[in-house]
């Protein structure tokens, strides 16, 4: 008789077995993962949980207030907001490779975890929301045998920091955690959404990462966000996102010559994220959504729709 209501007990006693009196530090990223982990550690060991938010600037539109505002307001539970979107853009300046974003993103972000860690004072243990699938991919080999993309998480933190690990979702599906997360009470809208990469909007940014820049992506992305939901789309698909391209085209608006930037529209349908098809969309939903980001969006003047596969194409651009 298997319930997540007595997984989660579970959980909580496991955690508070394994970490005893420990001191526990643990990152949030705005994704489910991160969440259900925190939620389950302040369950299970309160006051000796803190939570670390390091905001990159490189989130998608409004998800910085909507996390501080559900750790602090919805869930009263204290949280570190460490606003480094200053720092990251100005490591960033002027770098358009992608692997090099990825590597000074995935430092920079040990960087500030550390100090911030360091405020705290003596920490025992880091709280990370590894899932089963995770463990698995790397144990067996299942990848290419070239790297494709460095992967930017919390890897390499607990050597460093000499933490000890305590991984509470280890054993679940995705799909697992999400029902866990609705058990502890998190908002649909945290429990259902889309994967989002660790270094964020950079490498859906082609060429240099700006401050107008990000913003031009963040308003894209957003209308084209807020169209999936209107249409009942949201939960078909693995992924959906709007990407920067360094490239400007000619258009016309009103009277006048317009040379701005184009924009391209990702969506997936996948199981895991190793394969994905695109999603074929109603050319009229695609017309609609262009129509909006071209008038709505300054500095975006055209929109094209990624019809990519994986593979070959990777979900991400970069
Ligand atoms: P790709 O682009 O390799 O992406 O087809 C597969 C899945 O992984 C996500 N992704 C990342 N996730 N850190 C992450 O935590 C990363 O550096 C990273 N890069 C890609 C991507 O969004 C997709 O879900």
């Amino acid at each position: 008789d298997w319930s997540m209501e007595a997984y989660r007990a579970q959980a909580v006693a496991r955690i508070r077995e394994q970490v005893g009196d420990g001191k526990v530090i643990c990152g949030l990223s705005g994704g489910v993962d991160s969440a259900v982990t925190a939620l389950l550690l302040h369950e299970a060991v309160g006051e000796q949980l803190t939570c670390v938010f390091v905001d990159t600037g490189l989130l998608r539109h409004g998800e910085v207030e909507q996390i501080v505002s559900l750790f602090r307001e919805h869930f009263n539970i204290p949280l570190v907001h460490v606003d480094a979107g200053e720092l990251f853009l100005g490591k960033l300046a002027g770098v358009t490779d992608p692997e090099r974003k990825r590597k000074i993103i995935g430092g920079t972000f040990i960087d500030v975890f550390e100090e911030e860690s360091a405020k705290i004072g003596t920490v025992d243990w880091l709280a990370q929301g590894t899932l089963y699938p995770d463990v698995i991919e790397s144990v067996s080999f299942r990848g290419p045998s070239v790297t494709i993309k460095s992967h930017h998480n919390v890897g390499g933190l607990p050597e460093r920091m000499r933490l000890k690990l305590v991984e509470p979702l280890r054993e679940l599906f995705k799909d697992e955690v999400r029902e866990l997360g609705r058990e502890l009470g998190l908002p649909e809208i945290f429990v259902g959404r889309h994967p989002f990469p660790g270094p964020g909007l950079a490498v859906r940014i082609l060429g240099e990462i700006t401050r107008e820049r990000v913003q031009i992506l963040q308003q894209a992305d957003r209308i084209y966000l807020e169209e999936i939901r209107a249409a009942g789309l949201y939960d078909e698909i693995w992924q959906a996102f709007a990407v920067l391209l360094p490239v400007k085209t000619v258009g016309v608006m009103g009277d006048g010559r317009t040379y701005e930037a184009v924009c391209a529209l990702r969506a997936v349908t996948s199981v895991d994220g190793m394969t994905a098809d695109f999603y074929p969309f109603e050319a009229a939903f695609l017309g609609r959504v262009a129509s909006r980001i071209v008038n709505e969006v300054k500095g975006i003047n055209r929109v094209t729709y990624d019809y990519t596969s994986k593979p070959p194409g990777t979900i991400e651009w970069e």
